[in-house]
């Protein structure tokens, strides 16, 4: 794993949008895999900001976002697609037919689920998935267990999960769905080249436990460590727990 410590969380939204930048600069039609989360507000507006000044095109460019809340539509303001619109996908040049979103209200999920794995096959396979960190490790919404799912799936939350979630539900833990569609860790794996942003001191824990334990299920972002081309992109408080 590649770690770069940055000073402060304006410095990682920079490399990464540069990251970004390059990556269509050389190849029009990257695939991208897309987090949500506060940790990428920073980088889509600089994205945004780039687009506005004509640095960067995603006219040719596909995306996956990693997860999505189930039995949430995507005009609910807290559904992942509604952060995804208001931060990006209203702002910028990306074909409506190459952004893909899992469905939270799709009849079924394992349809669902399949039918979004077979669809990242068409694009080629994801070139650049872009992850956040959970405060427990996880990654898209792969929890810690005593085993993870390869592919997309339904999964089930922790409560951490949910109470990191819940200010998307005015608060209301209660609110959070217990489940979401994810991103399996066998699709994140697959993904040409994997990005992970953290910052602030709450990820310093589960940062610390990705890049020097152990690669278990008990702690998802360390399957990380399997992946040949992980860079790791953190703020000084993130990266606070590192040796
Ligand atoms: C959420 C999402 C993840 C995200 C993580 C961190 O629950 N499912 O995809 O990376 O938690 O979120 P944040 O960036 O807000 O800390």
């Amino acid at each position: 794993m590649k770690v770069h410590i940055l000073k402060n969380e304006a410095a990682v939204a920079l490399a990464v949008a540069t990251r970004v930048t390059r990556l269509l600069a050389e190849r029009p039609s990257a695939v991208l895999g897309l987090p949500t989360g506060n940790t990428p507000v920073r980088l889509y507006a600089e994205l945004r900001r780039r687009h506005r000044l004509g640095k960067i095109d995603f006219s040719k460019a596909s995306t996956f976002n990693l997860d999505e809340f189930w039995g949430l539509p995507w005009t609910h303001p807290a559904s992942y697609r509604a952060f995804m619109e208001e931060h990006l996908f209203q702002h910028v040049n990306l074909a409506p037919r190459r952004i893909h979103f899992l469905n939270g209200m799709a009849k079924s999920a394992a349809a669902e689920c399949a039918g979004y794995e077979a669809a990242i096959q068409r694009a080629g396979g994801l070139d650049l998935m872009i992850l956040g960190i959970g405060t427990n490790g996880h990654i898209g919404f792969n929890e810690p267990a005593p085993s993870l799912t390869a592919d997309t799936h339904l999964a089930r939350l922790a409560p951490a999960t949910r109470r990191s979630n819940a200010y998307l539900f005015d608060g209301r833990q209660g609110a959070v769905p217990p489940t979401a569609l994810s991103m399996g860790a066998g699709t994140i794996l697959r993904s040409r080249a994997v990005i992970l942003m953290a910052t602030g001191a709450s990820k310093a824990g589960a940062v610390r436990a990705a890049v020097h334990g152990q690669v278990t299920s008990r702690m998802p972002a360390s399957l990380l460590q399997l992946h040949r081309d992980v860079e790791l992109v953190l703020d000084q408080a993130a990266a606070g727990g590192l040796r």
